[in-house]
């Protein structure tokens, strides 16, 4: 068959070919070919070469884009996500800038518990509508699929809705969506001085019914690339001062492994409990935000296979410095991924481009690791790299083209959007000139 479309001339063609995830040196392999072009038949990559070797493939059928002094890419995959929520906490950026902390506020009632009301009182519709929005603004930034997360809900119906309200987004928008249940995101205030209960709540009710209903809807995604298994059902928690403690969260993962789930940690936002070392004991697919990790504990990460997904949009959107160490990470061979985090409380950001141009200035990658990290690593996280994350033959054709002459200028330059094409499942579907 010939292809449906064909983008040839790219000053650079960045494949990202190879084994993943990508670590230590590995980390910065982008395998770029020059004056490179790339073959979609239907929704999937059918070729890629030099621009003289693919372009005679055209046929008078075949759409041609030329991306003369311009750079290809994967799309970019966000390994972390609360996007999926109803309302804002304005507010509660201004009272942090007049000196209050997060936790202090969280304390106060506020917090995640102020989203958690707002997303109990919004119908499955409203909150459909306002995520919408979001993901329109992260496609038209080259995200092309995002892991996202529960955890507005708290009692088993609202957890429910949230995935439902996931499933509904998947099946007509264009981008991909992969849930995780984060029952376990703080305990609700309705559990006030009861915190164990909560987390028997999870254990006991909430990890079964997730599992034993969630497939189902799950897979009546219909635009989606993957078709949901267990294991693309991810449950997370998120273990810090305020939140859950080393053992509760211990509790909830070693139930979520028993059913099947594979899992994710929130380890070292604020304080260390020893989340990350959980995650490697436990062979968790990541650990996230690390910002005060250790290097035994990345040692320990790295001989688990457990993917650092770094957030330094949240550092940035919580107005402190202390930035995860990705040069460690890299160092100590951890596969190193980034996701933007985006959540009303301390990270609203909708544009990977921006993460990527943080991570390089406040966690010490290098433009190549950045980029690695937010596509082929990111997606190796989800455990949907065989999928996405990488142009080679046979994969979802999801395919950005950046209006700029080098890769290095993606984290180079900030504030403005480079990414000109978004195509996904080979269609395009964002286009500014
Ligand atoms: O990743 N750490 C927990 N969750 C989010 C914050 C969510 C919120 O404040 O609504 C985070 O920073
Ligand atoms: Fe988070």
């Amino acid at each position: 068959m010939p292809p449906t479309l064909l983008i040839h001339s790219a000053a650079q063609l960045l494949t990202l070919a190879g084994d993943a995830p990508k670590r230590g040196a590995a980390q910065s392999d982008l395998a770029i070919i020059l004056d490179g072009a790339l073959a979609i038949t239907g929704a999937e990559i059918s070729a890629l070469g030099a621009t003289r070797d693919i372009l005679p493939l055209a046929d008078s059928q075949t759409r041609l884009i030329d991306a003369r002094g311009k750079i290809v890419l994967p799309g970019f995959c966000d390994a972390h996500t609360h996007v999926l929520f109803a309302g804002d906490r304005a507010n509660e950026f201004e009272k942090r800038l007049q000196g209050a902390t997060y936790l202090d506020i969280q304390k106060a009632g506020g917090g995640i518990m102020s989203t958690v009301r707002a997303t109990r009182a919004a119908s499955r519709a409203e909150l459909v509508a306002q995520t919408r929005v979001r993901l329109d603004a992260m496609l038209a930034h080259g995200t092309t699929t995002a892991e996202v997360k529960t955890g507005y809900g708290l009692n088993l119906e609202t957890e429910i809705k949230m995935l439902d309200a996931i499933a509904a987004l998947n099946a007509d928008h264009a981008m991909d969506l992969i849930p995780t249940f984060l029952g376990a995101h703080v305990v609700p205030e309705e559990y006030k001085g009861r915190e164990d209960a909560y987390v028997t709540l999870i254990v006991e009710e909430m990890l079964p019914a997730v599992r034993n209903s969630k497939l189902k809807i799950l897979n009546s995604a219909t635009n989606s690339n993957f078709e949901f298994r267990i294991s693309n059902l991810f449950v997370d928690v998120f273990c810090d001062d305020g939140a859950f403690t080393l053992e509760q969260t211990r509790r909830i993962l070693t139930r979520a492994k028993e059913l099947g789930f594979a899992l994710r940690v929130h380890a070292d936002e604020f304080a260390n409990l020893g989340a990350a070392s959980l995650a490697a004991e436990l062979g968790a697919a990541s650990a996230d935000h690390l910002m005060v990790t250790r290097r035994d504990e990345m040692r320990a990460m790295a001989a688990s296979n457990v993917v650092a997904v770094l957030l330094p949009g949240t550092t940035f959107g919580l107005g402190l410095n202390n930035f995860a160490d990705g040069r460690a990470f890299i160092e100590e061979n951890v596969p190193v991924a980034l996701g933007s985090d985006i959540n009303p409380g301390t990270c609203w950001c909708e544009s990977m481009p921006f993460i990527l141009a943080l991570a390089c200035r406040y966690e010490k990658l290098t433009p190549a690791e950045a980029i690695v990290a937010a596509t082929i690593n990111a997606a190796a996280s989800l455990g949907i790299a065989d999928r996405v994350g990488s142009l080679e033959p046979g994969k979802i054709a999801d395919v950005l083209i950046a209006n700029v002459p080098d890769y290095r200028h993606l984290a180079y330059r900030f504030g403005a959007n480079p990414v000109e094409t978004v195509i996904k499942r080979g269609r395009v579907v964002v286009e500014r000139s």
